[in-house]
């Protein structure tokens, strides 16, 4: 049997996105095909990405998370699902990080449960800013989605004031956003916690233009 150290070696050589300063990705290298690729920014513990990936092995996923301990939970499951649909990059994204990626060249971006930063005077740390957006459109192609969900209700409003005002989005649901699930929803770690409190998430999804 192997140890932890070495299933998170072996996982690593198999799913680890290792980015290069400059390094545009090469999803065609990456994943050896051609298919869509949706990117989940903050997976946490994985389990939204790993449920995404086995429903749609047709689509390729790019989980992220800046915690390394987030990262090694999710190496360690993937090492028991074994799939080829994913890959996993230990980076803080914001609007200069993110620029591995291509322009025009995401199908989806995933946003489950964001960091809130529920003080007034941490606000400017909310991953969700107008320059944040300006990139999510520079990456997405046309028609490509921003889908989110916060159980926290200033962060959804803040969420939904920033993409109404915008242009170059639309919003799938009326007035933003929507308490409703869709069918098939899949419920993560933290909304779980969450909804255990009390809090019921808001599901925003914006198409680009
Ligand atoms: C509140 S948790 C939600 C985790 C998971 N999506 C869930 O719903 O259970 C937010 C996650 O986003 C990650 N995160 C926050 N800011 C990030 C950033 N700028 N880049 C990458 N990951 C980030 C954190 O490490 C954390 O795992």
């Amino acid at each position: 049997m192997l140890s932890d150290n070495e299933i998170l070696e072996e996982s690593r050589r198999n799913f680890e996105l290792n980015i290069e300063e400059n390094e545009m990705l090469d999803f065609h290298k990456i994943f050896g095909n051609k298919n869509p690729v949706h990117i989940e920014i903050g997976s946490g513990r994985g389990e939204f990405l790993i449920k995404v990936a086995l429903q749609n092995p047709e689509i390729n996923f790019i989980g992220i998370d800046l915690k390394e301990k987030r990262v090694k939970t999710i190496f360690r499951k993937l090492y028991k699902d074994k799939l080829k649909n994913v890959r996993i990059a230990k980076i803080y994204l914001d609007e200069e990080s993110i620029k591995f990626i291509q322009l025009n060249s995401i199908d989806k971006i995933y946003l489950q449960h964001p960091d809130p930063w529920p003080k007034k005077r941490h606000f400017h740390r909310r991953i969700i800013q107008p320059e944040f957006i300006d990139i999510m459109h520079k990456m997405l192609i046309s028609g490509g989605i921003v889908d989110i969900a916060t159980d926290h209700e200033d962060y959804a409003f803040w969420i939904v004031e920033h993409f109404l005002e915008r242009k170059d989005f639309t919003s799938i649901y009326k007035k933003g956003f929507t308490r409703e699930q869709e069918k098939g929803h899949i419920e993560t770690y933290f909304e779980k916690t969450k909804r255990a409190e009390g809090f019921e998430p808001y599901f925003m999804k914006y198409r680009s233009i």
